[in-house]
């Protein structure tokens, strides 16, 4: 049987996620659909989340399904030492969907691999979490492009990658781009010049539960605080991405700057995560475009 988890998001071809992006906005005209009746959604966090888990309970909710799950694992029979394996299929007997996220990388793919229920990766430690890309394009989709072909046009961007030396991007990924001719210049220095051409500011929290060495997470968690003056210069279309919780690194003077987008990108990512519970049951955009029974 066709294993349709949501592992990475590498597994989707351009042509898939435009599909995905299309799904999404036909879900933002409507939101309420009686699509998933009779199924169970079981969402499974081992690490702590906001956005995420109420994002996908709540497109579970909107289209007619039950939840089931938790948010604290200690309140599971995995604090007795029962193993991911274990507690994955059992919850396959219960659900016709698990979204879970754990600390672990290649814990999603792991699950993936013992249990026939589709699997969405709501985050593998610092690996991959492939629901928030599809927000993310999903957000870039509405905001810079106002047609699939002009998508596909923006697909072929330039990166600037800013980072200080300790949080650099991996090789792996550089090599990853220089191989599908991604273009990319890395930066250590946060400064007007480098977001005046920008269409898109992604922002990142320095996330402290990934550091083992807490003297390096206090060197590096201050070191680029995005702040309204800065954006004085930029283009009329910037928008200002960022997954959220944000601490330091957006200061509240950008929040009533009309570039600032990430609240709304958080809002997005309902419709995206809509989009992604049909797609692995194997719902089609066909499907939900003829969907009837509004939830009230
Ligand atoms: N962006 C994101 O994953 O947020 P949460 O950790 O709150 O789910």
């Amino acid at each position: 049987m066709e294993n349709r988890s949501l592992v990475t998001i590498a597994e989707h071809s351009r042509e898939k996620i435009l599909y995905m992006l299309e799904m999404a906005k036909e879900f933002e005209a409507h939101p309420n659909r009686h699509i998933l009746d009779g199924k169970v959604v079981a969402t499974l966090f081992f690490e702590p989340s906001t956005r995420t888990r109420l994002s996908f309970e709540t497109a579970a909710n909107r289209l007619g399904a039950r939840v089931i799950g938790f948010s604290d694992p200690k309140a599971t029979s995995s604090s007795k030492g029962e193993t991911l394996k274990d507690t994955i299929k059992m919850v396959s007997n219960y659900a016709d969907i698990i979204v879970m996220r754990h600390h672990l990388e290649g814990a999603a793919r792991y699950a993936s691999e013992v249990t026939t229920v589709p699997i969405v990766n709501a985050g593998d430690g610092a690996n991959q979490h492939p629901s928030q890309t599809m927000l993310d394009l999903y957000s870039i989709y509405k905001t810079q492009v106002h047609s699939l072909l002009m998508a596909m046009r923006h697909f072929n961007p330039t990166f600037h990658f800013i980072a200080p030396d300790e949080l650099r991007m991996p090789e792996e990924y550089k090599i990853y781009c220089r191989e599908h001719n991604i273009k990319y210049v890395e930066h250590t220095d946060f400064t007007e010049e480098i977001i005046a051409d920008a269409d898109i500011l992604y922002m990142t929290r320095v996330q402290r539960e990934r550091f083992t060495d807490l003297m390096e997470y206090e060197r590096v968690k201050n070191v680029y605080i995005l702040r309204n003056k800065m954006l004085e210069h930029t283009r009329p279309n910037l928008r200002i991405l960022h997954p959220l919780p944000r601490v330091n690194e957006i200061a509240y003077d950008v929040d009533d700057n009309p570039k600032a987008y990430y609240f709304q990108q958080a809002q997005n990512g309902l419709y995206a995560r809509e989009a992604i519970l049909c797609d692995v049951l194997g719902i089609t955009l066909d499907e939900v475009k003829k969907s009837k029974g509004v939830i009230q």
